[in-house]
This record gives C-alpha cells, sequence and structure tokens, in this order.
C-alpha cells in the first residue's frame, strides 16, 4: 500500500500520451485554452537556444486574467487582502478590471507604450497586481523590484532595464512597524535619469511633492481596450542573481509564458471555482509572478493576499488566515516550514484547518521528515503535499505531482515527474545519462512554453549561462538523481547561487559588494548548512595592508544588508589573512565551508600553499573544530 498519494480522483492519462507523443502538438492545445485577438501561424519556432512560441499570435495577459471572467465572475472575489494589522479587503474580479483599466488609461496618459519599461518597487497589495496587468494591457514591460531590496539594488535595476516610470508605495508594513519605500525610492532616483514620472500608492500620508498620487490614476475611465500584443513580446524582465556580481535581467514573452502558467497553475493545484488558494510568496520573487498574479487570475481562482510574516504576531498567523477564510490550497516554502515547526504541533492543531485539501511546495528542496510533517500535522493526512521544482528562467514549474490531472504516488522529498511536455535528464560531468540514483547534473532536453525568450540585453549570455555546459540542452544548474522509479530527486545548486530562505543571493554579487568596501582586499562567499532557511550566509576577507579594525565584520555585514537588501546580510564575516586557492588561483570555497561546519577539509593538495588554512582557523576562532 502506498502511504501517500495525489488521490484527488483526476485521472486524465490522455494529457501525459499526448504530450510524450508530440509536445509541440501538445502545446498547441493548451494555448487554446486561452484567448487569443489572432491565431500563431507556428506553435514553435526553435533555433537553439531561442525558443519562440504561438508565432504569429496576437493575445494579452491581462484580457486573459480579468476581461474573459467579466460575464462570469465580475463579483467573484479575486483577493482576500490581509494586512499585518489585521485589516482586510476584498477585490472582486469586477473591481479588479476596473482599477486595471484606469490604471492602464493613467499610464497612456503619461506616455507610456507598447515595449516602454516601467518598474515597480511596491509591498504586498493588490496595487502591485493592478499595476503589473495594466503593463501588460498596453504591452509595456514591467519589472518588478522585491520592496526588501536597497535603493542601490532598485537604481541598477531602473538604469539597466531603461524604465521611464516608478510606480511605488510610499510604506510597506511588516513585522509591526512600517517600511519607509518612499525614502529609498527617492535616493533610487538621485541617479536614474530615464525616469520621468513616479506614482505612488500614499498609504500613510500625502504623495511625496513632485509624485503622481494613486487617487489621480483613479480618475482615469474604468474601461480600456487591451493592446493586441504579439505572443512573442516580452511582458516582464525579472532581475535575478546568478554567477557573476551583476544580477541578471529575465526577459519572459507573452503567450508562452502565459500558455505554461496557465496550465500547471490548473494541473498542479486541481484548481476548482470554490476554491480558496493561498500562496505565501512575495510578488517580488518570480513565484509570486506567476503563481499570485498570474495563474490564479488566468484561472479565475480566489486567493488569499497576506502583506506581512508568517510568525507574526505569533506563529499562529497562517493557521489564523487559512482558518478565517476557508482556504482550501496552501503553496508555501520549505523554509516557512521549518520555522513554523519549531513552534510544535499545538499551535497548527488548535485551529481548524480541515478546509485544505492540497498542499504545496516551492523554492528550495524540501526535507522528508518536513514533508511528513506538512503531510500530517497541517494537511491532517487527507491532503496530497506536491514539491514544485522550476526557476525564475524556467517560467513556471518543470516538476511536480500534478494532482489535477494525475493520481501518482508520493515520496517525500521527491518532486516526482517532470510535467507533461517536458523531457529531463541527469548526466554526469560528460553530459551521459547518470546511472539511477546517482547524483548528477539536471538538464533539460526541449524547450518548454514558459522558457524565458532571453537575458535583457545580453544574448551571448543567455546561450553562455543555460545552452553551453551541456551543448543542446538547458542546464539550470541543480544536482539531481533519478530513482529506479523515474522520479526526480532535487540536491541543491551545482554553482554559486545560494538560497537562503528560498531566496536566491549570488556568492559572486556578494563578493563584489564585499570589496567594494575600502578596507576590503579579496573576498569569499560561501552557503552554509542552516535548520530554518536552508542556508546561511559565512563570507571571509582579507583586510587590505595596515588595515585593523575590531568591527569590520559587523561593519561589512550591515553595508551588505544596506547596499543588497536585508535578505542578502551575511551571517558572520571572519576577516583573514589569506584565502585557500588553488595553484591556478581560483578559491576553494569547499575549504571555506568545511571550516565552518566542521566538515573534512578533504584533499589539498591542489592547495598552492596549505598553512593558509591554519591562518584562517586562527582568525575563526575555534569552529572549524
Ligand atoms: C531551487 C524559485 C529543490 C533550485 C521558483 C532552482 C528548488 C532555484 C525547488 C530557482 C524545489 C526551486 N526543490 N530546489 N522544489 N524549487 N528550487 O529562480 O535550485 O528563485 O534552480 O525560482 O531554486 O530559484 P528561483
Amino acid at each position: 500500500m502506498e502511504a501517500y498519494h495525489t488521490n484527488l480522483g483526476n485521472h486524465d492519462t490522455s494529457v501525459r500520451e499526448a504530450a510524450t507523443h508530440d509536445y509541440v502538438r501538445f502545446w498547441d492545445g493548451e494555448a487554446r485554452h486561452l484567448h487569443w485577438f489572432e491565431p500563431w501561424s507556428q506553435t514553435l519556432s526553435w533555433n537553439p537556444p531561442f525558443a519562440r512560441w504561438f508565432v504569429g499570435g496576437t493575445t494579452n495577459m491581462s484580457y486573459n486574467a480579468l476581461d474573459v471572467h467579466q460575464e462570469t465572475r465580475s463579483d467573484k472575489p479575486a483577493i482576500y487582502w490581509e494586512g499585518e494589522d489585521g485589516s482586510t479587503r476584498t477585490i472582486t474580479y469586477g473591481e479588479m478590471y476596473r482599477m486595471v483599466c484606469r490604471l492602464a488609461n493613467a499610464l497612456e496618459g503619461l506616455g507610456v507604450k507598447k515595449g516602454d519599461r516601467v518598474t515597480l518597487y511596491m509591498p504586498m497589495v493588490p496595487e502591485l497586481i493592478a499595476s503589473m496587468l495594466a503593463c501588460a494591457r498596453i504591452g509595456a514591460v514591467h519589472t518588478v523590484v522585491f520592496s526588501g531590496f536597497s535603493s542601490s539594488s532598485l537604481a541598477d535595476r531602473i538604469n539597466d532595464s531603461g524604465s521611464g516610470v516608478l510606480i511605488t508605495a510610499d510604506v510597506g508594513y511588516r513585522r509591526g512597524g512600517s517600511i519607509d519605500l518612499a525614502r529609498t525610492a527617492k535616493e533610487a532616483l538621485d541617479r536614474t535619469p530615464s525616469v520621468r514620472h513616479t506614482v505612488v500608492l500614499n498609504r500613510a500620508g500625502p504623495a511625496p511633492h513632485g509624485w503622481i498620487p494613486w487617487s489621480d490614476m483613479m480618475e482615469h475611465p474604468d474601461s480600456h481596450r487591451a493592446a493586441a500584443v504579439s505572443s512573442t513580446d516580452p511582458l516582464f524582465i525579472l532581475y535575478t542573481s546568478g554567477t557573476t556580481g551583476k544580477p541578471k535581467g529575465v526577459l519572459h514573452g507573452t503567450g508562452g509564458y502565459m500558455t505554461h502558467v496557465h496550465s500547471t497553475f490548473g494541473w498542479a493545484f486541481d484548481i476548482r471555482d470554490g476554491d480558496v488558494y493561498f500562496c505565501t510568496a512575495d510578488v517580488g520573487w518570480v513565484t509570486g509572478h506567476s503563481y499570485v498574479a498570474y495563474g490564479p487570475l488566468l484561472c479565475g481562482a480566489t486567493q488569499i493576499m497576506y502583506e506581512g510574516v508568517p510568525d507574526y504576531p505569533d506563529a499562529s498567523r497562517l493557521w489564523k488566515i487559512i482558518e478565517r477564510y476557508g482556504a482550501t490550497i496552501l503553496y508555501t516554502t520549505p523554509t516557512a516550514l521549518r520555522m513554523l515547526i519549531k513552534y510544535g504541533d499545538k499551535i497548527p492543531r488548535s485551529h481548524d484547518l480541515s478546509t485544505l485539501r492540497l498542499l504545496g511546495s516551492v523554492g528550495e528542496p524540501i526535507n522528508p521528515e518536513v514533508w511528513r510533517w506538512y503531510h500530517d500535522t497541517i494537511g491532517g493526512g487527507r491532503c496530497p503535499v506536491i514539491d514544485t521544482w522550476w526557476q525564475t528562467e524556467t517560467g513556471g514549474m518543470l516538476i511536480s505531482a500534478l494532482p489535477g490531472i494525475e493520481s501518482l504516488p508520493l515520496k517525500p522529498g521527491s518532486g516526482t515527474l517532470p510535467i507533461p511536455g517536458v523531457q529531463m535528464e541527469v548526466v554526469d560531468e560528460e553530459g551521459t545519462p547518470a546511472a539511477p540514483d546517482t547524483k548528477g547534473y539536471l538538464t533539460i532536453r526541449n524547450p518548454w512554453p514558459g522558457v524565458m525568450l532571453t537575458l535583457w540585453g545580453d544574448d551571448q549570455k543567455y546561450r553562455d549561462t543555460y545552452w553551453s555546459r551541456f551543448p543542446g540542452r538547458y542546464y539550470p544548474g541543480d544536482y539531481a538523481k533519478v530513482d529506479g522509479d523515474g522520479y526526480l530527486w532535487l540536491l541543491g545548486r551545482a554553482d554559486d547561487i545560494l538560497k537562503v530562505s528560498g531566496h536566491r543571493i549570488g556568492t559572486a554579487e556578494l563578493e563584489s559588494c564585499l570589496v567594494s568596501h575600502e578596507a576590503v582586499a579579496e573576498s569569499a562567499v560561501v552557503g552554509v548548512p542552516d535548520s530554518i532557511r536552508g542556508e546561511g550566509i559565512v563570507a571571509f576577507v582579507v583586510l587590505r595592508e595596515g588595515i585593523q579594525d575590531a568591527n569590520i565584520g559587523q561593519a561589512l555585514r550591515e553595508m551588505v544588508a544596506g547596499q543588497i537588501g536585508p535578505v542578502a546580510r551575511p551571517d558572520a564575516v571572519y576577516p583573514v589573512p589569506a584565502l585557500p586557492k588553488t595553484r591556478s588561483g581560483k578559491i576553494m570555497r569547499r575549504l571555506l565551508r568545511s571550516m565552518v561546519t566542521g566538515g573534512s577539509t578533504g584533499d589539498t593538495t591542489t592547495m598552492e600553499d596549505s598553512s593558509v588554512l591554519d591562518g584562517i582557523r586562527d582568525s575563526i576562532g575555534g569552529r572549524s573544530g
């Protein structure tokens, strides 16, 4: 007997069969569930590594998210919003439609046209989703910057995208306090010459001088004709950390992305009209784009949007929200679960979670014991837990159990199978298929609709980063293995990208920030296991000659938090006499990591100077055991 199962009574074998038989034709059929102004002439144009889906077709994301629901669902809640202080709002499909139309008209009045970039720097409020949809409505390209990022991160993204308009809020609310987003935005605007207009959702007071208050935008007419956008036109840029010092602008298109998100949202969450879906991701990250802003609206679903942290004012917050709104589906991160587990079972058990019927996890590997707790304690043993693997670059889920179409045995800790129409293979260094249960590199052999168009302004880097390590295949940068049943197990990043609380942070970005400090000559950053956040950040720095400063570690931690954002603040910064390097000058991070975790330093024969390790050991003071 199988212990865990998706078992929701759905079994549509035709989906997987059709997809395996001819994936291009299969996705052609999926795209037909959406509204198109003009049909496409070519389902897939595949000029490796550039995939263009539904070529020649025109459509509009905002039309598919809103207009198509107006006749049947205009009074249906699209969003139940809850603030951290307990205040609530309900926004129906009709209200959302009118807000987006007003905003689209207003943006056009500001001169925003198809292809123009608009940066959004906002907290978790419905107006952020409305702003994304308004951009999509006129064919403008939105670039959402997570509201926890600093002014320099914001300025860099505005400048790289060349945004002409910034939409922000005066404040965000978090952990009982307010965050002065307007101040951060103002600092950024000092060095962003492209921005002609700043719109502000002024929640706490009047709009700052020279900025357009939200109420002005809402004075525009509440109907608007959605632009016919080419399927292959860009929808958004989302910056994400890579292996270089500068974040990459992942560019997503319209028709392919829309189709991918629409299909996967329905398959994974088995979405039905009465569902109340709750995803805890911030819209500033890709999960919030695909499965908060777009997926639920495309499917006409009702969702809960919560502005706040899961443990404020206490660890019962998420369970209270589920109880209050009768949530049926919860989609959250292993980090949030690990944090809540430590408060024990009594808190969730004292809430009515009986409305839940499906649970999802995203962003990092989920430990089997956390999976079981999620299944048993939160799901009461009745709800399938789906572990969804994907990336900013993939647009939507690529590995997940799909309770909406398939009945499948589940294994705690495994993402199960690739979604229909996607062929994956785990390979060794040379690109030959790895034996079952052997750790290798995850690769993808064919394009899928949600695949990014390219990196904003850098086709070559797109090619080099994702399609060169294993020629002809997409390489996501993850380790994985396949078991005897063909199930995939994700085993973490194979490159220098960290996952801290599910947030993606590149070590190169942290290092380039650290060496920008005048006292720092060299730096190396490593991820170390953290029982709650998955990974923690530890930095090693070599100070410039003659610099003696007992507080430098603390100062550098704060500098990183200030320059990139609090999510990137290192847990520790150790000044060391030198970094361990190979004879060819490569930093041996593996050694640095084991110095902190107390693991064996293993083979050190390739080191240029092995006495360096003693110096580091002394500097970090006995932590290396
Ligand atoms: C990791 C987040 C294991 C992985 C949607 C990937 C996961 C990176 C999972 C992308 C999962 C995401 N199991 N690892 N279910 N989901 N990852 O761009 O390393 O923020 O490459 O997208 O997160 O992070 P990103």
